[in-house]
């Protein structure tokens, strides 16, 4: 998988979604020990706090970031958009079953290219999708594009650790051994989840992430760490002089 290049990276990701669509979810709530719908909501809040208008959320897979934002008062519509169409098929009927169906649409899309014109979203998100673009700062850009003047963009992210403290070293072990191990006794798909902690390794750190936005032309980035620093919260804002 290190040595897969541009689209040849991209094709190997959206089959390997495709394939643990429907173990997602589940997954996810096992992984986290439940609490990627807490980092959600708190991501969302960050994302929408004192604005108003329509949101973006970038690499959407079964919608769950794009319920979140539906459910705010802020919010008056949500667009999710993946290149994974098996991802999203699984996100229709949940919007239905949280009573979001009216607020939600999806579309097929990548996030290197967003079909969107400038100035479009109050904010873009995008959770746990980053650190398998192919092109951070393109995405970060475009993502940029199309968020107004004094709206944001926010990754909810897991983001490599560094440090040779105790803490580090866990998350290190969790990722490497147990990561994989429950990926195939449960989603039935090592590989997938031997490609999850690898991503993340091979990913930035906080701090690194926080430049990139800055540079992809966003200002005030600030960013918060979750579950022991294995996960982080960026928030960056477009400037209200439209210099992106
Ligand atoms: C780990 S899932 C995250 C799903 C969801 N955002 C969440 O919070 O659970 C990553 C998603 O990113 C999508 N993705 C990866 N690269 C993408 C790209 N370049 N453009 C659009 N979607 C992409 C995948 O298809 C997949 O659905």
């Amino acid at each position: 998988m290190a040595q897969l290049k541009g689209h040849e990276r991209a094709r190997y990701v959206t089959r390997m979604f495709a394939r643990i669509s429907r173990r997602y979810d589940l997954m996810n709530s096992v992984m986290s020990g439940g609490r990627h719908y807490a980092w959600r909501r708190t991501a969302t809040t960050m994302a929408v706090e004192g604005l108003r208008g329509r949101a973006l959320d970038v690499a959407t897979g079964t919608g769950d970031f794009a319920f979140d934002l539906a459910r705010r008062p802020e919010v008056t519509s949500v667009v999710g958009l993946d290149f994974t169409r098996e991802m999203m098929e699984l996100g229709l009927p949940k919007a239905q079953r949280q009573g979001v169906r009216q607020l939600v649409s999806f579309t097929e899309g990548d996030a290197h290219g967003l079909p969107f014109p400038d100035n479009s979203f109050i904010c873009a998100t995008v959770g746990f999708g980053i650190r398998n673009f192919i092109d951070v700062p393109r995405a970060l850009s475009e993502m940029a594009r199309v968020v107004e003047p004094g709206g944001r963009v926010v990754s909810l992210e897991i983001v490599r650790q560094d440090g040779r403290g105790p803490i580090s070293r866990l998350a290190r072990f969790h990722f490497r051994y147990i990561t994989p191990w429950i990926g195939s006794a449960l989603a039935g798909d090592r590989e997938a989840y031997t490609y999850l902690p690898q991503s993340a390794q091979g990913f930035m750190s906080a701090p690194e992430l926080a430049e990139a936005m800055e540079e992809a032309g966003l200002e005030a980035t600030t960013y918060r760490k979750l579950a022991l620093g294995a996960v982080a919260i960026h928030v960056g804002m477009k400037p209200r002089r439209n210099t992106c």
